[in-house]
């Protein structure tokens, strides 16, 4: 595939052809000289993998959401000036889509930026969150709110590390793949509906195509649209209700946004943007997999949907799915989406 973010860079430039690329991740560590390499993981993905990553300086993270602070990227900062790491190290960041956002954004931000390589562990982030160049962290309580958008040199992807992955967080991230299908790529949901057995027993061959096609379409996307002011924004399908309800019942992004995609099918039948067949066919593939099916409407989650990054004034950006595989974007009004929440 032709990228336009391929980077080239003193020793690791022979790495640097694709903006995705698919490989034994014991193949980039061979290619990767240890003197030039800083890797950022976190604790559980370095237990499981560290046979690879304590060939290189590296710094542990702590697993999950609470490494997205600034104390945590000062403790980075600081550890990486004790090492003299300079602009021309490249950070490799080795993990789930936290790992992925906290490289990013150090790499973006230390030294006036250093190039950085993504190997995303986790199916949400080889599906979505390295994927696309948002880099950030957490502030205050809000989600993401302090970062930058910088495209990595490469985003490297072995599905092998999905054997390790806890099912909680593999079928997270199912529903960000399933999103991808849904608003992006028919074909991608084609081949996940003839492959639901082997997606359920993580075959790696099944996965290593449905996650080039899935990480392509996101690609493709990212490259007409690279600093998300347009068309990127159909990724936020599923998301206006899903945000809410993951604030509100605080469970995980993907669930959430299965939850949220289940109730904007059923709103895009209602505004007559989708056939009920072509609901029936999404809401089956969703069942399939396994993940959970529609929110309750209740006026609780209304404070969340009203602070939704994508309103503009009384109306709100919201993504409803015209067929399997397009989207569309409509700004509607708060009250009128009221409604149509609580119909559908
Ligand atoms: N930048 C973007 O465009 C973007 C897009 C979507 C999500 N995100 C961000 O991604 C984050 C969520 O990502 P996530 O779901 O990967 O969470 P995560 O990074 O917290 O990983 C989930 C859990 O899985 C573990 N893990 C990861 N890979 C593993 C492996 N191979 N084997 C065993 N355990 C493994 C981690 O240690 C962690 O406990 C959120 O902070 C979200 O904001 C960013």
């Amino acid at each position: 595939m032709q990228n336009r973010f391929s980077y080239r860079h003193g020793y690791w430039s022979d790495v640097l052809d694709t903006g995705i690329e698919f490989g034994a991740f014991s193949d980039l560590v061979a290619k990767l000289k240890t003197e030039s390499v800083f890797v950022i993981t976190d604790c559980r993905v370095f237990t499981h993998y560290e046979k690879f990553l304590s060939k290189y300086p590296h710094w542990c993270l702590p697993e999950g959401e609470q490494a997205k602070t600034a104390d945590v990227v000062s403790q980075v900062y600081e550890y990486l000036l004790m090492e003299n790491t300079d602009r021309n190290t490249l950070l490799l960041g080795v993990g789930g889509g936290v790992v992925t956002d906290v490289t990013g954004f150090v790499a973006s931000t230390y030294k006036r930026g250093m190039p950085f390589i993504l190997v995303p562990t986790s199916l949400l982030a080889m599906t979505d969150a390295a994927i696309g160049g948002k880099n950030g962290i957490n502030f205050r309580g809000y989600k993401n709110v302090i970062g930058c958008i910088n495209q990595p040199a490469l985003t490297y992807i072995d599905p092998v590390f999905l054997h390790t992955l806890s099912a909680e967080h593999y079928y997270n991230g199912l529903a960000e793949m399933l999103k991808t299908a849904f608003v992006l790529d028919e074909s991608l949901l084609s081949d996940i509906e003839n492959n639901v057995d082997a997606i359920h027993r993580r075959d790696e061959v099944i996965l290593n195509r449905l996650l080039q096609k899935a990480s392509c379409a996101k690609l493709k996307l990212v490259e007409a649209d690279v600093s998300d002011k347009g068309i990127r924004h159909v990724l936020n399908f599923g998301h206006t209700l899903g945000h809410a309800v993951e604030m509100h019942d605080m469970i995980l992004h993907g669930y959430a946004v299965a939850k949220g995609m289940a109730a904007a099918l059923r709103m895009s039948v209602n505004k007559g943007y989708l056939s009920a067949s072509d609901y029936g066919r999404c809401d089956k593939v969703m069942k399939a997999l396994k993940l959970p099916g529609s929110i309750k409407m209740h006026d609780k989650l209304m404070p969340y949907i009203e602070k939704d990054k994508k309103r503009r004034q009384e109306k709100l950006h919201f993504v409803f799915l015209s067929t399997p595989g397009k989207a569309l974007v409509e700004a509607v009004d708060l009250n009128e989406l009221k409604k149509l929440m609580y119909a559908s």
